[in-house]
């Protein structure tokens, strides 16, 4: 698959092998995402986790959302002292038809801002908005085709379950529509503003819209997907990654291993055994972990029924280097530990078993190559890797993540831990080579409506147990 990265070599010619020279024009693409559905269907709930992805996968990716426009319009409005609000439920209203057009403008306003940002160099648009009627749509769509080489697709959220949308309607004392009226109020209103958009809302369908449009339908968040028309690497990224997201509640746990024998002694790679401190920190993680996925109630991945405030089954993966396993052999042998290559630590090819220093007296432009550019810089000899090559290899795991329900424990290394917490916090891939992720450090991290809630607890070796820490 090709990823938007110059991801050649920076260092020796002689190392750059003929599929490093990848077609640049193919890696520019420019897509407009139309988002479809009524209120509290998860549209803009999507767009963060798709644009988080994306990004992530190395697509300079940009939500534009309509209700902030808006917002920003009738701030005007009311500067200009002129009494009442513009955004109470009547805004909404479909019969209205100054309203309406007015509405139609802002969205049209917001797509400008879109395409003059992909112009800029941005590869994939993402236009928030309920975009719920046909004459809505077509609006947006003739004003995409005076635009050569954007691509667009809708992707339009369905939700009939009526426990879901109850819920999300709460999550909207949130919006900033909401957040300073009484909830009560509130909650009237934006049920108001339903059901006027109920009135006029036209799902997707190519007999109305033509055969020419592309889109993707998620039914009961993800229970069934359908594409129409899809093409290419981008889109069919977004169908994949779409099928596999659910909003279930679980706990993902990282970790990286305990101290190793080249930890000690600065050597990168190879595959070392724990020290006797790491070996300790193995013991006092299993310890802690186990306090919350208690193994008689958590080893067992079928079990369904748990009490109310458990923390539920849990997973556990390691990479398959030694010293990753041994950190998760004192859990309770019922847990199901799986060993994964695709966890394992960057792949530094001829320098594998070597200090920075060796390397940097070694081979000095090798040195400077990585420090002046971390992130592309793929490490020489067969299988030498990249920050973008991890990213390839652990884009299957991170769907893999996303699709299971179950918490899960990841013990695995550096440059893994920086590349998941990039995907989960939404950290721009160039920062990403320089995070700090020191040993004996746990990070718990729980999925959210809104981003990600993350904590950190650090080994405390006096004390032998993890402590919170900001
Ligand atoms: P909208 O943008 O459609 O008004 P939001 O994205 O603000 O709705 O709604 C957020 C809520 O939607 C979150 O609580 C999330 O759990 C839920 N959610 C996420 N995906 C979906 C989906 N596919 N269908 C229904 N609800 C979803
Ligand atoms: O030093 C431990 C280690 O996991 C090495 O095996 C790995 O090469 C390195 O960290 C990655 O960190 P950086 O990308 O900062 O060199
Ligand atoms: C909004 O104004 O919050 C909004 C989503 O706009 P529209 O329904 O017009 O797309």
């Amino acid at each position: 698959p090709i990823t938007p990265f110059n991801n050649s070599v920076t260092t020796s010619v002689a190392n750059l092998s003929p599929e490093k020279h990848i077609d640049k024009s193919s890696l520019d693409p420019k897509l407009i995402i139309f988002m479809v559905g009524l209120p509290a269907r998860g549209k803009s709930y999507i767009c963060q986790k798709l644009r988080r992805y994306l990004a992530w996968i190395g697509y300079k990716t940009r939500i534009f959302n309509v209700g902030n426009k808006r917002r920003v319009a009738a701030l005007n409005y009311e500067q200009t002292k002129v009494p009442g609000t513009k955004h109470d439920a009547n805004f909404f209203d479909p019969s209205n038809a100054e309203y309406s057009s007015e509405r139609d403008l802002l969205a049209l306003e917001t797509l400008e801002e879109l395409i003059s940002w992909l112009k800029r160099g941005g590869n994939v648009g993402i236009h928030d908005a309920t975009n719920s009627t046909k004459k809505r749509r077509e609006l947006l769509i003739a004003r995409c085709k005076k635009e050569p080489n954007v691509i667009t697709m809708f992707v339009e959220s369905i939700c009939t379950d009526k426990d879901v949308i109850e819920r999300n309607v709460s999550m909207k004392l949130r919006s900033p529509d909401y957040i300073h009226m009484d909830p009560k109020q509130a909650i009237a209103d934006f049920k108001a503003r339903m059901a006027n958009y109920e009135k006029a809302y036209e799902p997707v369908s190519e007999e109305i819209e033509g055969e020419d449009i592309s889109y993707i339908k998620s039914i009961n968040v993800g229970r069934k997907v359908t594409g129409y028309n899809i093409h290419g690497y981008l889109c069919s990224q977004c169908v994949f990654y779409l099928m596999n997201i659910h909003i279930k509640e679980r706990t993902i746990w990282l970790t990286r291993h305990g101290e190793s024998v080249y930890n000690l002694c600065n050597r990168i790679g190879g595959d070392s055994p724990l020290t006797e401190f790491g070996r300790r920190y193995s013991q006092a993680l299993a310890r802690f972990v186990q306090s919350f996925h208690p193994p008689d109630e958590c080893s067992d991945l079928t079990r369904t029924e748990y009490p109310k405030d458990s923390y539920g089954p849990l997973s556990i993966w390691t990479s398959n280097l030694r010293r990753s396993r041994e950190t998760a052999e004192s859990f309770d042998q019922r847990f199901n530990i799986k060993n994964v290559r695709f966890l394992n630590e960057i792949y530094s090819g001829i320098y594998e078993n070597m200090t920075m220093e060796e390397i940097q007296q070694t081979n000095p432009e090798d040195f400077a190559a990585r420090q002046a550019n971390k992130l592309v810089y793929r490490y020489p000899g067969a299988g030498g890797e990249s920050y973008i090559d991890v990213i390839d290899r652990l884009r299957p795991g991170i769907i893999e993540l996303e699709r299971m329900e179950t918490s899960v424990l990841i013990v695995t290394h550096n440059v893994i831990m920086r590349t998941l917490l990039a995907y989960f916090t939404g950290i721009d891939l160039q920062e990403m080579p320089s995070l700090n992720i020191p040993l004996h450090t746990l990070y718990c991290l729980k999925p959210k409506p809104y981003g990600a809630e993350l904590i950190k607890y650090r080994y405390n070796s006096m004390t032998d147990s993890f402590e919170r820490v900001e």
